[in-house]
Formats: C-alpha cells, sequence, structure tokens
C-alpha cells in the first residue's frame, strides 16, 4: 500500500465514526451524526476538519486497545453565510461521545483558535459526559473548557446545541456560552440523571421531564431556543448568527432593506386599546416596527411577560426588550428580571444596540417576589441597562410606572433617546393607586365618596397620566405619531451610530447575581 492510499484509508476509518450499527442507532432515535450536522451548519465545502488523528492516551480498563475514531470529537472551521466559524460537534456513536483527556484538548484548541481569529464558536453537544475510564484527566479536560469558555465570554459569541443526552460536565460548559439550543424529545441537560435523583431524593422522574427541551426553555430558562429536530436546530443557529458580530470589536452584518416599508404604518396606531386595563400583544408593535415584519425571540417560551428578541431595523441588529401587557400585565417579575439583564448584558457585549418598549405597570408585588429577591433580581436589570454602552432607546408605548419605568430603561439610567407615544402614562404609580393613597383622606370625609374618588382620578389622570409633563422635564425627548415610529427608528440608530462613551475603569463591576 503506498503512503497516499494509507492516508485515505486511516481517514476514512476516521470518518466511519462508531461504525455503521451505531450511526444506524444514532439516526433511529432521530439524531443526525456529528458530521452530518456539521455538514449543515457550513457553506457548502467549506469546513475544515483539523486534529482528526488524535488518539486517547489511556490504557485503563481495556482502553489500550479501544479505537476511537476522531476521539469522539469532530473538530474545525469553515464559513457559514461567508464569514468564520469555528465549531466542535461530539460523535455519539464513538463511547457516546464520552469527554476524555483529547477529546478536551481537541475542544480548547478550537476554543483558543476561534479566541485567536475573532471568530464565533458553535458546540455541538451529544455526550454522556466525561469518560468514565479517563477518571481525573477527564475531570481536568472538562476544567479547561470551562476556564476557556470564560476568557472567551464577552470576546467572541459562543453558541451552544445540545443534541442528546448530556450530564455533569457536559452542561455546565454549555452554560458557560451565550447561548443554548436544545432539540425536543432528543436532548436533556442535567446536573444527576434520573436514576441518581431516585437514589438520593426518592423523587422519580423521566429524563425528558427532569431535562428536556421545553423544561429548561420553559421552566428553568436554561436553554433560550429550541427546535422539533437537528435540522431546524442548526437553521436556527445559522440565523442567530446573522445577527452578531463575530467578535467584541466588530459591529453585526448590514442586511440590505425593503426602503418601501419606511412608510406610514396606520395599523401602529390601532394596536393600543383605549382602556388602559386593556391588554393586547406587544408582538404586534415589535412586528410592525422591524424589518419585514421579522424577528427572533431570546427565551420565547420562559418570563413571558417580558419580550426579548433579536431583529433588524433598517438593515441593522437590534435587541428589543419590550413588556408584554398580555401576561401579567407586563409586570417585572424574579424571571422577567434575569431574563432581561442577561439578554441586555448579551447586546451590549457584542455591540448590539438596544430597544426598549415599554407598557409595564410595576414590580410583581407579594411575598413571593420578596421572599424570591425580586430585590436582587429587579437590581440586575437595571445594573444592566446603566452598565451597557451601547446606543439605548426607549420608546415609551403606555404605562411607564414607579421603579419598574426607570428598570425599561429611562432617561436616568442612560438612554440616548426617549419617545413617547400619546397614549404614554408616566408616573410614579397608576391613577387607583395614587388617588387612594394620596386623596384617602378627602375621599373619606367627601359626602359622596364615590364621585369624589371619581373626580380626583380624573384629575391625577389629566395631569399625570400622559406623556407631556415627562416631556416638558425633558425626561422624554419627544412625543410621536405612532404610524410615524419605523421611520424615526431608522432614523434615531442612524444618528446614534457613532455613540462614544467612557465609563471609570476599574477592574470588573459586581453586579448583583
Ligand atoms: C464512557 C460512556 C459514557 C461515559 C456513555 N458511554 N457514557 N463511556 N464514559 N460517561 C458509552 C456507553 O458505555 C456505550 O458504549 C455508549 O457510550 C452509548 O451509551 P448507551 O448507554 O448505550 O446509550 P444510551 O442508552 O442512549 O444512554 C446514554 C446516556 C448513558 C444517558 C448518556 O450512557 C449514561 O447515563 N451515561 C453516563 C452519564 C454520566 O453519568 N456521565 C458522567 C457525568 S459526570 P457501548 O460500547 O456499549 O456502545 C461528569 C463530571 C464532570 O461529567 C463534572 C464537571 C463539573
Amino acid at each position: 500500500m503506498n503512503k497516499l492510499e494509507d492516508l485515505r484509508l486511516r481517514r476514512e476509518k476516521i470518518t466511519a465514526g462508531g461504525g455503521e450499527k451505531r450511526i444506524a442507532k444514532q439516526h433511529e432515535s432521530g439524531k443526525l451524526t456529528a458530521r452530518e450536522r456539521l455538514d449543515l451548519l457550513f457553506d457548502e465545502g467549506t469546513f475544515i476538519e483539523l486534529d482528526a488523528f488524535v488518539k486517547h492516551r489511556s490504557t485503563n480498563f481495556g482502553m489500550e486497545t479501544l479505537e476511537a475514531p476522531a476521539e469522539g470529537v469532530v473538530t474545525g472551521y469553515g464559513k457559514v453565510d461567508g464569514r468564520l466559524v469555528f465549531a466542535y460537534s461530539q460523535d455519539f456513536t464513538v463511547m457516546g461521545g464520552s469527554l476524555g483527556e483529547m477529546h478536551a484538548s481537541k475542544i480548547c484548541k478550537v476554543l483558543d483558535n476561534a479566541l485567536k481569529m475573532g471568530a464565533p464558536v458553535v458546540g455541538i453537544n451529544d455526550s454522556g459526559g466525561a469518560r468514565i475510564q479517563e477518571g481525573v484527566d477527564a475531570l481536568s479536560g472538562y476544567g479547561k473548557i470551562f476556564y476557556r469558555n470564560t476568557m472567551a465570554s464577552g470576546v467572541i459569541p459562543q453558541i451552544t446545541a445540545i443534541m442528546g443526552p448530556c450530564a455533569g460536565g457536559a452542561v455546565y460548559s454549555p452554560s458557560l456560552t451565550d447561548f443554548i439550543f436544545m432539540v425536543e424529545n432528543t436532548s436533556q441537560m442535567f446536573i444527576t440523571g434520573p436514576q441518581v435523583i431516585k437514589t438520593v431524593t426518592g423523587e422519580e422522574v423521566t429524563a425528558e421531564a427532569l431535562g428536556g427541551a421545553m423544561t429548561h426553555n420553559a421552566v428553568s430558562g436554561v436553554s433560550q431556543f429550541s427546535a422539533p429536530d437537528d435540522e431546524t436546530c442548526i437553521r436556527d443557529i445559522q440565523r442567530l448568527l446573522s445577527f452578531l458580530p463575530s467578535n467584541n470589536l466588530e459591529s453585526a452584518p448590514v442586511y440590505s432593506f425593503d426602503e418601501s416599508g419606511v412608510i406610514a404604518n396606520e395599523r401602529l396606531s390601532e394596536i393600543v386599546p383605549e382602556s388602559p386595563n386593556k391588554p393586547y400583544d406587544m408582538h404586534e408593535i415589535i412586528a410592525g416596527l422591524v424589518d419585514d415584519g421579522d424577528f427572533m425571540p431570546y427565551l420565547d417560551h420562559f418570563a413571558k411577560n417580558i419580550i426579548t428578541c433579536f431583529a433588524r431595523i433598517g438593515g441593522k441588529s437590534v435587541g428589543i426588550i419590550a413588556n408584554q401587557p398580555k401576561v401579567a400585565a407586563g409586570s417585572l417579575d424574579i424571571s422577567a428580571s434575569d431574563k432581561a439583564a442577561r439578554f441586555i448584558r448579551t447586546c451590549d457585549a457584542f455591540n448590539i444596540p438596544l430597544l426598549n418598549l415599554v407598557d409595564v405597570p410595576g414590580f410583581l408585588p407579594g411575598t413571593q417576589q420578596e421572599y424570591g429577591g425580586i430585590i436582587r433580581h429587579g437590581a440586575k436589570m437595571l445594573y444592566a441597562y446603566c452598565e451597557a454602552t451601547v446606543p439605548k432607546l426607549t420608546m415609551i408605548v403606555r404605562k411607564a410606572y414607579g421603579g419598574a419605568y426607570l428598570a425599561m430603561c429611562s432617561k436616568d439610567l442612560g438612554a440616548d433617546l426617549v419617545l413617547a407615544w400619546p397614549t404614554a402614562e408616566i408616573a410614579v404609580m397608576g391613577p387607583q393607586g395614587a388617588a387612594n393613597i394620596v386623596f384617602r383622606n378627602e375621599i373619606k370625609a367627601a359626602e359622596d365618596p364615590g364621585a369624589t374618588r371619581a373626580r380626583l382620578i380624573k384629575e391625577y389622570t389629566d395631569e399625570f397620566a400622559t406623556p407631556y409633563k415627562a416631556a416638558e422635564h425633558g425626561f422624554v425627548d419627544d412625543v410621536i405619531e405612532p404610524s410615524l415610529t419605523r421611520m424615526r427608528l431608522i432614523d434615531a440608530f442612524d444618528m446614534l451610530a457613532s455613540k462614544r462613551v467612557s465609563v471609570p475603569s476599574k477592574k470588573h463591576g459586581n453586579i448583583p447575581l
């Protein structure tokens, strides 16, 4: 056999992964293989594999004779929509994608290269976690990955796809990255699986209920995106990449947009109901403001009282944070604050301007919230907005009451521009609540308390439940017609594009975690 044949044979053996039987099993369980996933992710013919010949060095438990093609993880780089992206994809057909010393060192090399080149990294996880036969060497491998994930945090976008059962270390590396995608029914994340839980606590739970896609998208908030299958998940990752820059020193790519969409949109004037107590769907307003009505929700199933999403306005990426009056009247609670704060910091890290759409009656009251630490969690939002140096544009749609008005990025928290619709009500609290406190004695002493109460509420509403008091004091820069909002936003983000701010030098801030 000549040397060329030898090379080809070696490569063939490696690309065959765990072999036909295991690949068939992978397909039967509704999953693609590690290599099929990378083929889908990258522009055709652009993926270059590195380290295919790496081998484990373990001699424990019969490992000395055990072949693990590509060490159970395919690594390399390629182009996604023409831009450089690094990736690793764990191969479940090889020792269950388990992570040993050399498997980890391949992933570390990908992370080191992505950081050096300033390019995003996509990690596809399908792994039984630390390779049991390699003991502490496997644990050390995870430690090295955690360290690199943290060093790369805020420098390059790190995207994780969970595409199989992931336990132990296989869930903590993803949690250190910026975005987690999960696939419904075929992926799970947990620190310890159902069997261990049963032994320790006696609790009985299925793997899917414990750590499936919906559990982490809707209940724990660990994962921000879910997809019905591998193909959709990979398309969603490509879509997310289109909103992101390659690194913290660049801006997100700019796309062309339909200029004819920049005309007055009369529909926007019809969405907010006459009655301030009636809900409406904030998604409708978002769709009327962004290019092609198209936006990508972030943590869509979690804390639905606040909407966070990526979109483009005038061809440029923006991160939108919007109260949702349809759910819990759009109030801010612990989960909404956590969700928004993380999203704001993600956008700020990657130079994505923020658009805040405000219709918020306040922070959600109650013992559950207070005992759960709403003060600490709500403070994360205040902190994240104050700290963010990207252009910050706030548009008050309806209610902007009290601390929650500040928490949605008021002028004083550093909003560069605050616009309001004529329907805006900017006050310490709603007219009903205010009347009960401020006019309590007057109402009590009145001959007709009901009529007096109604009169005082009207007086308060006329005086404060408008955008004009705040505009008089310069807290609102302009009151605009809803139908013209999209034009104003395109113009405003253009004006803000050259924003420069300096912040005091420090090691790092101390966000209330
Ligand atoms: C070595 C492993 C492995 C592991 C799976 N395999 N996990 N080999 N180390 N951690 C191997 C299996 O032996 C099997 O080999 C093949 O992968 C496929 O596994 P199956 O069990 O047949 O597949 P399935 O039934 O789909 O179950 C998948 C699974 C299960 C749920 C992931 O294998 C499992 O529970 N594995 C152990 C998970 C775990 O506890 N990991 C350690 C986490 S602790 P053959 O040759 O039979 O095909 C950890 C510490 C890090 O990660 C902590 C850092 C903070």
